[in-house]
């Protein structure tokens, strides 16, 4: 099984340093989902816990950040979209650290909700603030 989430053009932002974040998160999730399906679970673990603490959170906090420079009007929305990709990430490294893991299920979520998740929040959402900011 092969799996590989991407950065494709149309996904910019016109940002270069959020850009270059979202490729990021996309190698970075790719990789967590290869030890998983390589049966590396310790690595997947810690990989997970790495993808988030150390890309999506920076990434979601610099966003945020930029966003409520620009003072855009949706902020307030967008962080609640960011915060259900939280919660989803919460209760996935939770299953991922039980001893009877479903690694199944879980790589199924990694791919289904968290990549699919990443992939239409950066072509829909994200595309919303790129637009409106450079309309104005
Ligand atoms: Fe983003
Ligand atoms: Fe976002």
């Amino acid at each position: 099984m092969d799996v590989k989430f991407q950065w494709t053009q149309d996904m910019s932002v016109h940002n270069d340093v959020i850009d270059a974040q979202h490729k990021e998160l996309f190698e970075k999730l790719s990789e967590v989902l290869q030890k998983i399906i390589a049966d590396d679970y310790d690595n997947a673990v810690d990989g997970m816990v790495n993808f988030f603490e150390k890309y999506m959170n920076g990434h979601l906090v610099y966003e945020e950040a930029y966003l409520r420079e620009m003072n855009y009007p949706h902020l307030e929305e967008h962080h609640q979209q960011h915060e259900v990709f939280v919660e989803k990430y919460n209760e996935l490294k939770e299953r991922l650290s039980e001893d009877d893991a479903n690694i199944d299920g879980i790589v199924f979520d990694i791919e289904n909700f968290m990549g699919s998740w990443l992939t239409s929040h950066i072509l829909i959402e994200d595309q919303k603030y790129a637009k409106y900011l450079q309309q104005k």
